[in-house]
Protein backbone atom coordinates (compact mmCIF):
# COMPACT_ATOMS: atom_id res chain seq x y z
CA UNK A 1 0.00 0.00 0.00
CA UNK A 2 1.01 3.22 -0.37
CA UNK A 3 2.96 5.49 1.94
CA UNK A 4 3.25 9.43 2.19
CA UNK A 5 6.93 10.32 4.76
CA UNK A 6 6.71 13.82 4.96
CA UNK A 7 8.84 16.16 7.28
CA UNK A 8 7.44 19.15 8.46
CA UNK A 9 8.56 22.38 9.86
CA UNK A 10 9.35 24.36 5.62
CA UNK A 11 7.74 27.02 5.12
CA UNK A 12 5.64 27.17 1.84
CA UNK A 13 5.93 29.05 -1.16
CA UNK A 14 5.12 29.39 -4.90
CA UNK A 15 2.23 29.59 -7.19
CA UNK A 16 -0.03 26.21 -8.29
CA UNK A 17 -2.18 25.57 -11.36
CA UNK A 18 -5.37 24.13 -9.84
CA UNK A 19 -6.27 20.85 -10.95
CA UNK A 20 -9.80 19.88 -13.02
CA UNK A 21 -12.64 19.06 -10.58
CA UNK A 22 -12.98 15.41 -9.51
CA UNK A 23 -16.57 16.16 -8.43
CA UNK A 24 -17.18 17.90 -11.94
CA UNK A 25 -15.54 14.79 -14.60
CA UNK A 26 -17.18 12.51 -12.77
CA UNK A 27 -20.51 13.75 -13.55
CA UNK A 28 -19.89 14.58 -17.05
CA UNK A 29 -18.09 11.12 -17.75
CA UNK A 30 -21.18 9.57 -17.09
CA UNK A 31 -22.78 12.23 -19.15
CA UNK A 32 -20.97 11.65 -22.14
CA UNK A 33 -23.24 8.55 -22.57
CA UNK A 34 -25.67 10.34 -23.50
CA UNK A 35 -24.21 11.89 -26.65
CA UNK A 36 -24.15 9.36 -29.69
CA UNK A 37 -20.88 10.32 -30.82
CA UNK A 38 -17.36 11.94 -29.70
CA UNK A 39 -16.91 13.99 -26.57
CA UNK A 40 -13.38 15.85 -25.80
CA UNK A 41 -12.64 16.79 -22.24
CA UNK A 42 -9.76 19.06 -21.32
CA UNK A 43 -8.43 19.82 -18.03
CA UNK A 44 -9.55 16.23 -16.74
CA UNK A 45 -7.44 15.44 -13.47
CA UNK A 46 -5.10 12.14 -13.38
CA UNK A 47 -6.67 10.55 -10.31
CA UNK A 48 -7.82 6.78 -9.82
CA UNK A 49 -11.46 7.89 -9.41
CA UNK A 50 -11.58 9.13 -12.85
CA UNK A 51 -9.56 6.14 -14.35
CA UNK A 52 -12.23 3.90 -12.34
CA UNK A 53 -15.02 6.19 -14.70
CA UNK A 54 -13.00 5.69 -17.43
CA UNK A 55 -12.93 1.37 -16.84
CA UNK A 56 -16.93 1.61 -16.34
CA UNK A 57 -17.35 3.60 -19.83
CA UNK A 58 -14.83 0.98 -21.76
CA UNK A 59 -17.07 -1.34 -20.46
CA UNK A 60 -20.39 0.18 -21.58
CA UNK A 61 -18.96 0.24 -24.97
CA UNK A 62 -17.38 3.45 -25.49
CA UNK A 63 -14.06 3.92 -27.15
CA UNK A 64 -12.02 6.14 -24.44
CA UNK A 65 -8.60 7.56 -25.34
CA UNK A 66 -6.40 9.52 -22.92
CA UNK A 67 -3.61 12.74 -23.57
CA UNK A 68 -2.43 14.62 -20.91
CA UNK A 69 -5.58 16.07 -19.53
CA UNK A 70 -7.69 15.16 -22.63
CA UNK A 71 -10.19 12.67 -22.51
CA UNK A 72 -11.45 11.98 -25.71
CA UNK A 73 -14.65 9.75 -25.36
CA UNK A 74 -16.91 8.00 -28.44
CA UNK A 75 -20.18 6.76 -27.06
CA UNK A 76 -21.68 6.01 -31.01
CA UNK A 77 -21.85 2.15 -29.83
CA UNK A 78 -22.83 1.37 -26.46
CA UNK A 79 -23.04 -2.57 -26.01
CA UNK A 80 -23.82 -2.71 -22.66
CA UNK A 81 -26.18 -1.42 -19.86
CA UNK A 82 -25.15 -2.90 -16.84
CA UNK A 83 -22.06 -1.98 -13.82
CA UNK A 84 -21.09 -5.22 -12.49
CA UNK A 85 -19.71 -5.34 -8.82
CA UNK A 86 -15.95 -5.38 -9.08
CA UNK A 87 -16.75 -1.92 -11.57
CA UNK A 88 -19.42 -0.13 -8.78
CA UNK A 89 -16.67 -1.11 -6.04
CA UNK A 90 -13.92 0.85 -7.36
CA UNK A 91 -15.71 3.88 -6.46
CA UNK A 92 -18.80 4.22 -4.49
CA UNK A 93 -20.07 7.35 -6.64
CA UNK A 94 -20.31 4.93 -9.72
CA UNK A 95 -24.40 5.63 -9.25
CA UNK A 96 -24.53 8.68 -11.08
CA UNK A 97 -24.28 6.70 -14.27
CA UNK A 98 -27.57 5.37 -13.63
CA UNK A 99 -29.28 8.18 -14.86
CA UNK A 100 -27.09 8.27 -17.91
CA UNK A 101 -27.95 4.74 -19.06
CA UNK A 102 -31.12 4.72 -18.32
CA UNK A 103 -31.90 7.61 -20.46
CA UNK A 104 -29.39 5.83 -23.50
CA UNK A 105 -30.83 2.83 -23.05
CA UNK A 106 -34.38 2.55 -21.81
CA UNK A 107 -32.51 -0.05 -18.92
CA UNK A 108 -29.65 0.17 -16.34
CA UNK A 109 -28.30 -2.61 -13.80
CA UNK A 110 -25.83 -1.77 -10.78
CA UNK A 111 -24.58 -3.51 -8.17
CA UNK A 112 -26.16 -1.75 -4.65
CA UNK A 113 -23.35 0.86 -4.31
CA UNK A 114 -21.99 0.25 -1.01
CA UNK A 115 -21.19 2.81 1.99
CA UNK A 116 -17.68 4.10 2.01
CA UNK A 117 -15.50 5.28 4.68
CA UNK A 118 -18.08 8.24 5.08
CA UNK A 119 -20.41 6.18 6.24
CA UNK A 120 -23.94 4.82 4.25
CA UNK A 121 -24.30 6.41 1.02
CA UNK A 122 -28.22 5.75 1.00
CA UNK A 123 -29.26 6.61 -3.04
CA UNK A 124 -33.15 6.81 -2.05
CA UNK A 125 -33.17 10.30 -3.58
CA UNK A 126 -31.38 9.20 -6.67
CA UNK A 127 -34.40 6.60 -6.98
CA UNK A 128 -37.30 8.56 -6.26
CA UNK A 129 -36.04 10.78 -8.42
CA UNK A 130 -36.06 8.33 -11.48
CA UNK A 131 -39.37 6.88 -10.76
CA UNK A 132 -41.16 10.47 -11.13
CA UNK A 133 -39.54 10.51 -13.87
CA UNK A 134 -40.80 7.00 -15.43
CA UNK A 135 -38.02 4.49 -14.30
CA UNK A 136 -39.82 0.95 -12.58
CA UNK A 137 -37.20 -0.31 -9.99
CA UNK A 138 -36.32 -3.20 -8.41
CA UNK A 139 -33.93 -4.36 -6.16
CA UNK A 140 -32.94 -7.86 -6.62
CA UNK A 141 -29.95 -9.94 -5.19
CA UNK A 142 -27.75 -7.12 -4.51
CA UNK A 143 -28.59 -5.28 -7.93
CA UNK A 144 -30.52 -1.97 -8.65
CA UNK A 145 -33.05 -2.98 -11.94
CA UNK A 146 -34.10 0.47 -13.24
CA UNK A 147 -36.25 -0.01 -16.68
CA UNK A 148 -37.84 3.38 -18.56
CA UNK A 149 -39.80 2.29 -21.47
CA UNK A 150 -39.98 6.08 -21.51
CA UNK A 151 -38.55 8.58 -19.62
CA UNK A 152 -41.62 11.22 -19.30
CA UNK A 153 -40.77 15.30 -18.10
CA UNK A 154 -42.27 15.88 -14.76
CA UNK A 155 -41.97 18.12 -11.50
CA UNK A 156 -39.42 16.22 -9.94
CA UNK A 157 -38.98 17.65 -5.86
CA UNK A 158 -35.54 16.39 -4.48
CA UNK A 159 -36.34 15.94 -0.16
CA UNK A 160 -32.60 17.27 0.44
CA UNK A 161 -30.59 19.06 -2.25
CA UNK A 162 -28.13 16.06 -3.10
CA UNK A 163 -25.27 16.51 -5.44
CA UNK A 164 -25.83 13.02 -6.60
CA UNK A 165 -29.37 12.76 -7.19
CA UNK A 166 -29.48 16.89 -8.78
CA UNK A 167 -27.16 15.01 -11.17
CA UNK A 168 -28.79 11.85 -11.96
CA UNK A 169 -32.07 13.75 -12.37
CA UNK A 170 -30.79 15.66 -14.92
CA UNK A 171 -28.83 13.17 -16.73
CA UNK A 172 -32.02 10.82 -16.90
CA UNK A 173 -33.91 14.03 -17.68
CA UNK A 174 -32.28 15.56 -20.84
CA UNK A 175 -33.46 12.16 -22.83
CA UNK A 176 -37.52 12.56 -21.33
CA UNK A 177 -39.67 13.70 -23.27
CA UNK A 178 -40.96 16.86 -22.10
CA UNK A 179 -40.32 19.41 -19.58
CA UNK A 180 -38.62 18.22 -16.42
CA UNK A 181 -38.48 21.07 -13.66
CA UNK A 182 -35.97 19.39 -10.56
CA UNK A 183 -36.87 21.73 -7.74
CA UNK A 184 -34.53 22.33 -4.42
CA UNK A 185 -31.84 21.07 -6.32
CA UNK A 186 -28.16 21.14 -4.90
CA UNK A 187 -26.41 24.31 -6.00
CA UNK A 188 -22.99 23.00 -6.23
CA UNK A 189 -20.64 24.84 -9.27
CA UNK A 190 -20.24 20.90 -10.44
CA UNK A 191 -23.46 21.28 -11.23
CA UNK A 192 -23.47 24.21 -13.28
CA UNK A 193 -20.25 22.65 -15.37
CA UNK A 194 -22.29 19.82 -15.82
CA UNK A 195 -25.14 21.88 -17.06
CA UNK A 196 -22.85 23.69 -19.63
CA UNK A 197 -21.45 20.13 -20.56
CA UNK A 198 -24.90 19.08 -21.27
CA UNK A 199 -25.81 22.89 -23.24
CA UNK A 200 -22.66 22.48 -25.38
CA UNK A 201 -23.84 19.07 -26.74
CA UNK A 202 -27.23 20.27 -27.51
CA UNK A 203 -29.74 19.79 -24.26
CA UNK A 204 -32.23 22.45 -23.33
CA UNK A 205 -31.40 23.42 -19.64
CA UNK A 206 -31.02 26.23 -17.73
CA UNK A 207 -31.23 26.97 -13.64
CA UNK A 208 -28.29 24.89 -12.72
CA UNK A 209 -26.83 26.83 -9.62
CA UNK A 210 -30.39 28.01 -8.42
CA UNK A 211 -32.84 25.46 -6.55
CA UNK A 212 -34.32 24.83 -9.33
CA UNK A 213 -33.11 23.46 -12.45
CA UNK A 214 -35.40 23.31 -15.61
CA UNK A 215 -34.92 20.81 -18.50
CA UNK A 216 -36.93 20.44 -22.27
CA UNK A 217 -36.13 16.78 -22.65
CA UNK A 218 -35.72 14.49 -26.38
CA UNK A 219 -33.43 16.55 -28.48
CA UNK A 220 -30.41 14.51 -29.50
CA UNK A 221 -27.18 15.37 -27.94
CA UNK A 222 -24.58 16.12 -30.50
CA UNK A 223 -20.64 16.07 -30.61
CA UNK A 224 -19.17 18.02 -27.57
CA UNK A 225 -15.58 19.74 -25.98
CA UNK A 226 -15.55 21.26 -23.12
CA UNK A 227 -13.07 22.20 -20.22
CA UNK A 228 -13.29 20.70 -16.96
CA UNK A 229 -13.87 23.74 -14.16
CA UNK A 230 -10.85 24.26 -11.48
CA UNK A 231 -11.21 22.24 -8.25
CA UNK A 232 -12.30 23.95 -5.28
CA UNK A 233 -11.75 21.14 -2.60
CA UNK A 234 -8.18 20.73 -3.52
CA UNK A 235 -7.69 24.91 -3.81
CA UNK A 236 -9.19 24.71 -0.47
CA UNK A 237 -6.91 22.03 0.58
CA UNK A 238 -3.39 23.69 -0.44
CA UNK A 239 -4.73 27.07 1.01
CA UNK A 240 -5.23 24.95 4.25
CA UNK A 241 -1.89 23.52 3.59
CA UNK A 242 0.19 26.95 3.61
CA UNK A 243 -2.00 28.53 6.02
CA UNK A 244 -0.68 25.67 8.63
CA UNK A 245 2.12 25.61 7.72
CA UNK A 246 2.97 29.33 7.41
CA UNK A 247 4.21 31.08 3.52
CA UNK A 248 3.10 32.42 0.19
CA UNK A 249 0.87 30.75 -1.77
CA UNK A 250 -0.78 31.90 -5.31
CA UNK A 251 -3.43 29.62 -6.94
CA UNK A 252 -3.99 30.16 -10.73
CA UNK A 253 -7.06 29.03 -12.80
CA UNK A 254 -9.01 29.14 -9.71
CA UNK A 255 -12.85 30.62 -9.42
CA UNK A 256 -12.48 32.85 -6.48
CA UNK A 257 -16.50 32.54 -5.64
CA UNK A 258 -16.18 29.13 -5.71
CA UNK A 259 -14.39 29.08 -2.38
CA UNK A 260 -15.31 32.13 -0.76
CA UNK A 261 -16.26 29.95 2.64
CA UNK A 262 -13.05 28.56 2.67
CA UNK A 263 -11.37 31.64 2.04
CA UNK A 264 -13.39 33.82 4.56
CA UNK A 265 -12.63 31.21 7.65
CA UNK A 266 -8.76 31.79 6.68
CA UNK A 267 -8.91 35.87 6.53
CA UNK A 268 -10.74 35.10 10.17
CA UNK A 269 -7.71 32.86 11.44
CA UNK A 270 -5.38 36.08 10.10
CA UNK A 271 -4.34 34.97 6.82
CA UNK A 272 -3.83 38.11 3.98
CA UNK A 273 -5.91 36.89 1.24
CA UNK A 274 -6.14 39.01 -2.32
CA UNK A 275 -8.34 38.08 -5.10
CA UNK A 276 -7.78 38.62 -8.46
CA UNK A 277 -9.80 37.31 -11.74
CA UNK A 278 -8.73 33.99 -12.16
CA UNK A 279 -6.46 34.42 -9.31
CA UNK A 280 -6.05 34.21 -5.03
CA UNK A 281 -3.20 34.75 -3.49
CA UNK A 282 -2.62 33.64 0.40
CA UNK A 283 -0.24 34.83 2.80
CA UNK A 284 0.23 33.29 6.16
CA UNK A 285 2.65 33.60 9.39
CA UNK A 286 1.57 30.12 10.49
CA UNK A 287 0.00 30.85 13.48
CA UNK A 288 -3.27 31.54 13.19
CA UNK A 289 -6.47 32.65 15.57
CA UNK A 290 -9.52 30.69 16.46
CA UNK A 291 -12.43 31.60 14.52
CA UNK A 292 -16.25 31.19 15.16
CA UNK A 293 -18.13 28.10 14.43
CA UNK A 294 -17.84 26.07 11.10
CA UNK A 295 -21.07 24.75 10.23
CA UNK A 296 -20.84 22.31 7.17
CA UNK A 297 -23.90 22.35 5.02
CA UNK A 298 -24.77 22.23 0.99
CA UNK A 299 -23.35 24.99 -1.23
CA UNK A 300 -22.93 27.89 -0.69
CA UNK A 301 -22.84 26.72 2.75
CA UNK A 302 -19.21 25.13 3.60
CA UNK A 303 -18.01 22.68 1.84
CA UNK A 304 -18.25 19.00 3.69
CA UNK A 305 -15.10 18.11 1.85
CA UNK A 306 -12.72 21.34 3.09
CA UNK A 307 -13.97 20.43 6.21
CA UNK A 308 -11.02 18.19 7.53
CA UNK A 309 -8.06 20.22 5.89
CA UNK A 310 -9.33 23.64 7.78
CA UNK A 311 -9.98 21.79 11.26
CA UNK A 312 -6.46 21.00 10.69
CA UNK A 313 -5.27 24.22 9.81
CA UNK A 314 -6.49 25.45 13.28
CA UNK A 315 -5.37 23.04 15.85
CA UNK A 316 -2.44 25.09 16.41
CA UNK A 317 -4.76 28.08 16.64
CA UNK A 318 -4.59 30.60 19.70
CA UNK A 319 -7.64 29.46 21.41
CA UNK A 320 -11.05 27.17 20.33
CA UNK A 321 -12.93 26.71 17.40
CA UNK A 322 -16.22 24.41 16.98
CA UNK A 323 -16.52 22.08 13.68
CA UNK A 324 -20.18 21.03 13.23
CA UNK A 325 -20.46 18.34 10.33
CA UNK A 326 -24.01 18.27 8.77
CA UNK A 327 -23.92 16.23 5.90
CA UNK A 328 -21.66 12.76 6.76
CA UNK A 329 -21.56 10.54 9.84
CA UNK A 330 -17.75 9.47 9.41
CA UNK A 331 -16.17 12.41 8.60
CA UNK A 332 -14.44 12.57 11.70
CA UNK A 333 -12.39 9.44 11.02
CA UNK A 334 -9.06 11.38 10.86
CA UNK A 335 -9.67 13.34 14.07
CA UNK A 336 -7.85 9.83 16.08
CA UNK A 337 -5.09 10.63 13.65
CA UNK A 338 -4.45 13.84 14.70
CA UNK A 339 -4.67 13.17 18.16
CA UNK A 340 -1.73 11.02 17.88
CA UNK A 341 0.16 14.13 16.40
CA UNK A 342 -0.74 15.88 20.05
CA UNK A 343 -3.75 17.70 18.66
CA UNK A 344 -6.55 18.79 21.03
CA UNK A 345 -9.82 17.74 19.67
CA UNK A 346 -12.72 16.31 21.65
CA UNK A 347 -15.68 15.08 19.24
CA UNK A 348 -19.11 14.52 20.20
CA UNK A 349 -21.31 13.40 17.67
CA UNK A 350 -21.29 15.84 14.39
CA UNK A 351 -19.43 18.62 16.92
CA UNK A 352 -15.35 18.89 17.05
CA UNK A 353 -14.24 20.58 19.42
CA UNK A 354 -10.45 22.16 18.49
CA UNK A 355 -7.98 23.49 21.48
CA UNK A 356 -5.18 24.62 19.79
CA UNK A 357 -1.99 23.39 21.13
CA UNK A 358 1.60 24.60 20.80
CA UNK A 359 3.56 22.24 18.49
CA UNK A 360 2.34 18.94 16.63
CA UNK A 361 4.51 15.95 16.48
CA UNK A 362 5.44 13.98 13.13
CA UNK A 363 4.05 10.06 13.56
CA UNK A 364 3.00 7.32 12.02
CA UNK A 365 -0.93 7.69 10.98
CA UNK A 366 -3.05 5.78 8.44
CA UNK A 367 -5.68 7.92 6.02
CA UNK A 368 -8.95 6.52 6.38
CA UNK A 369 -10.56 8.23 3.23
CA UNK A 370 -10.03 10.96 0.59
CA UNK A 371 -10.38 14.13 2.65
CA UNK A 372 -9.07 13.04 5.88
CA UNK A 373 -5.93 11.92 4.15
CA UNK A 374 -5.45 15.05 2.41
CA UNK A 375 -5.85 16.69 6.37
CA UNK A 376 -3.06 14.33 8.10
CA UNK A 377 -0.77 16.27 4.58
CA UNK A 378 -1.80 19.57 6.28
CA UNK A 379 -1.13 18.53 9.37
CA UNK A 380 2.37 16.78 8.98
CA UNK A 381 3.51 19.85 7.16
CA UNK A 382 3.18 21.58 10.21
CA UNK A 383 4.23 19.04 12.59
CA UNK A 384 7.72 18.68 14.06
CA UNK A 385 9.34 15.65 12.37
CA UNK A 386 8.65 13.11 10.55
CA UNK A 387 5.00 12.10 9.64
CA UNK A 388 4.63 8.98 7.79
CA UNK A 389 1.34 8.79 6.55
CA UNK A 390 0.04 5.13 5.13
CA UNK A 391 -3.09 4.24 3.06
CA UNK A 392 -2.13 7.25 0.41
CA UNK A 393 -3.89 5.82 -1.78
CA UNK A 394 -7.33 7.04 -0.66
CA UNK A 395 -5.42 10.69 -1.06
CA UNK A 396 -4.58 9.47 -4.64
CA UNK A 397 -8.24 9.61 -5.52
CA UNK A 398 -8.70 13.32 -5.47
CA UNK A 399 -5.27 14.66 -5.46
CA UNK A 400 -2.98 14.50 -8.74
CA UNK A 401 0.24 14.15 -7.87
CA UNK A 402 -0.23 15.90 -4.15
CA UNK A 403 3.64 15.13 -3.11
CA UNK A 404 5.11 16.17 -6.30
CA UNK A 405 2.67 19.65 -5.55
CA UNK A 406 3.45 20.26 -2.37
CA UNK A 407 7.65 19.92 -3.17
CA UNK A 408 7.88 22.59 -5.42
CA UNK A 409 6.46 24.54 -2.80
CA UNK A 410 9.18 23.72 -0.67
CA UNK A 411 8.16 20.89 1.65
CA UNK A 412 10.08 17.96 2.18
CA UNK A 413 7.52 14.98 1.08
CA UNK A 414 8.57 11.83 -0.34
CA UNK A 415 6.03 8.55 -1.63
CA UNK A 416 7.50 5.79 -0.39
CA UNK A 417 5.57 2.35 -1.20
CA UNK A 418 5.47 -0.68 1.35
CA UNK A 419 8.67 -2.06 1.95
C1 LIG B 1 -21.06 14.56 -3.64
O1 LIG B 1 -21.39 13.32 -3.04
C2 LIG B 1 -19.54 14.58 -3.71
N1 LIG B 1 -19.08 13.49 -4.53
C3 LIG B 1 -18.95 14.45 -2.29
O2 LIG B 1 -17.54 14.55 -2.41
C4 LIG B 1 -19.47 15.61 -1.45
O3 LIG B 1 -18.98 15.47 -0.13
C5 LIG B 1 -21.00 15.60 -1.44
O4 LIG B 1 -21.50 15.66 -2.82
C6 LIG B 1 -21.58 16.79 -0.68
O5 LIG B 1 -21.15 17.97 -1.26
C7 LIG B 1 -19.12 13.61 -5.89
O6 LIG B 1 -19.59 14.60 -6.41
C8 LIG B 1 -18.58 12.47 -6.68
P1 LIG B 1 -25.00 14.09 -1.55
P2 LIG B 1 -22.95 12.82 -3.03
O7 LIG B 1 -25.90 13.20 -2.30
O8 LIG B 1 -23.62 13.24 -4.27
C9 LIG B 1 -27.56 12.09 1.90
C10 LIG B 1 -15.32 13.89 -2.06
O9 LIG B 1 -14.61 13.79 -1.04
N2 LIG B 1 -28.26 11.39 0.81
O10 LIG B 1 -25.12 15.58 -1.73
O11 LIG B 1 -22.96 11.40 -2.66
C11 LIG B 1 -26.13 11.59 2.05
O12 LIG B 1 -26.10 10.44 2.87
C12 LIG B 1 -16.75 13.40 -2.04
O13 LIG B 1 -14.95 14.40 -3.13
C13 LIG B 1 -29.40 10.66 1.11
O14 LIG B 1 -29.83 10.58 2.25
O15 LIG B 1 -23.49 13.69 -1.81
C14 LIG B 1 -25.42 12.76 2.69
O16 LIG B 1 -25.65 12.74 4.09
C15 LIG B 1 -17.14 12.83 -0.68
N3 LIG B 1 -30.05 10.00 0.10
C16 LIG B 1 -26.15 13.97 2.09
O17 LIG B 1 -27.39 13.48 1.56
C17 LIG B 1 -29.61 10.08 -1.21
O18 LIG B 1 -30.26 9.48 -2.10
C18 LIG B 1 -25.39 14.67 0.97
O19 LIG B 1 -25.13 13.70 0.01
C19 LIG B 1 -28.45 10.82 -1.49
C20 LIG B 1 -27.79 11.47 -0.47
Amino acid sequence: MGKLKVCGGNTLRGSLRVQGAKNSVLPILAASILVRGESLLRNCPNLKDVDAAIAILRYLGCQVTRDEGDVHIDSAAIVRRDIPDELMREMRSSVIFLGAILGRCGEAVLSMPGGCELGPRPINLHLDALRVLGAEIEEHGGNIICRAERLVGASVHLASPSVGATENAMLAAVSAVGETIITNAAREPEIVDLQNFLKAAGARIHGAGTPTITIQGGGMMRPVTHRIMPDRIVAATYLSAVAFAGGRLELEDIVPGHVTAVTDALRAAGCEITVREDNLQLVSTGRLRAISPVMTGPYPGFPTDAQPCLLTACVKSKGTTVFMENIFQNRYRYVEELRRMGADIKLEGRVAVVTGVERLTGAAVSAADLRGGAALVVAALGAAGETVISEAEHIDRGYDGIAETLGALGADVERTDDV
